[in-house]
């Protein structure tokens, strides 16, 4: 797809409309599309403290397919093999999926969290919220499916929503962004746009030129900096939030629960 960080948000519909799937039940919707990534870059720009450094998000096809395909495996679980991907997961019974809702909740956990601290309060979750605003992850794609059975949880008929990310968030020992005067610490290449990091450029020009997106590898050293509870967001930390409340049946209702725990972590779950 040709989606440009350089135009307005309102420009990528009809970006989104050519690539429009009118798949089967349980598709996201073009519209839907839309409001994800709008309500994350709104959700991202209103950050408090304020982020200096916080880039936009914009939709990416690829991803969204990715997050499709393991969302029609219907599991209530963590992909296991998303790689470098974060992760976001959301399910709700048959009134039907609602990004808005799905948004709402995970934006919710923001209560929890301290950024000063970089810790999440014990015993909530706070990893749905950290992917939500971790300011280096510039690329989203989300897809859905209804699952007349989702492993891993007893009732039936779950509308499942999967969320994927790029670069992910939730790695161990960062903060997901630096606070700071809005858009102070854009990396080069990129104009401040409603507090957010926009890129100059179109993103494939973007994306050829090394290090105009200065991406900070999350690599294992970095993740070797001891466990802190919020770390449990960590990507590539596998099975650390195994005691969390938020295991199946928790949050029935109407709403499964959301988890936005990093990958794997709920893996450890169930
Ligand atoms: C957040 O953490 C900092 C540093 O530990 C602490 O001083 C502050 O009181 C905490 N804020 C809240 C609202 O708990």
């Amino acid at each position: 797809m040709h989606g440009s960080c350089s135009l307005p948000m309102l420009l990528l519909l009809p970006l989104l409309l050519l690539v429009a799937t009118t798949g089967p039940a349980g598709a996201l919707k073009d519209e839907e599309k839309r409001v994800m990534v709008e309500l994350h870059n709104l959700y991202r720009a209103q950050v408090s403290p304020p982020a200096s450094d916080m880039l936009q998000m914009r939709w990416d096809e690829e991803l969204a397919a990715f997050a499709k395909a393991y969302a029609q495996q219907c599991v209530w679980g963590h992909n296991k093999e998303r790689g470098r991907r974060g992760e976001n997961l959301f399910a709700i019974t048959d009134e039907g999926l609602d990004v808005p809702l799905a948004m709402e909740e995970w934006h919710h956990e923001r209560e929890h969290y301290n950024l000063s601290a970089a810790a999440c309060s014990p015993g909530q979750m706070c990893g749905h919220y950290t992917q939500v605003v971790w300011a280096k992850t510039e690329r989203i794609g989300c897809g859905s499916h209804f699952c007349e059975k989702l492993q891993g949880v007893e009732e039936t008929n779950i509308h499942l929503l999967v969320c994927n990310y790029e670069p992910p968030g939730n790695v161990k020992g960062r903060r997901p962004y630096q606070e700071g005067t809005p858009c102070s610490q854009c990396p080069s290449g990129h104009r401040c746009e409603n507090s957010l990091c926009e890129p100059v450029r179109s993103p494939e020009v973007a994306q050829d030129l090394p290090g105009l997106v200065t991406e900070a590898p999350s690599s294992p050293a970095t993740g070797a900096s001891g466990s802190r509870k919020m770390g449990a967001e960590g990507a590539e930390e596998p099975g650390i939030r195994s005691g969390l409340n938020s295991g199946p049946g928790h949050m029935w209702g109407p709403l499964l629960g959301l988890l936005l725990l990093p990958p794997l972590v709920l893996a450890g779950i169930f």
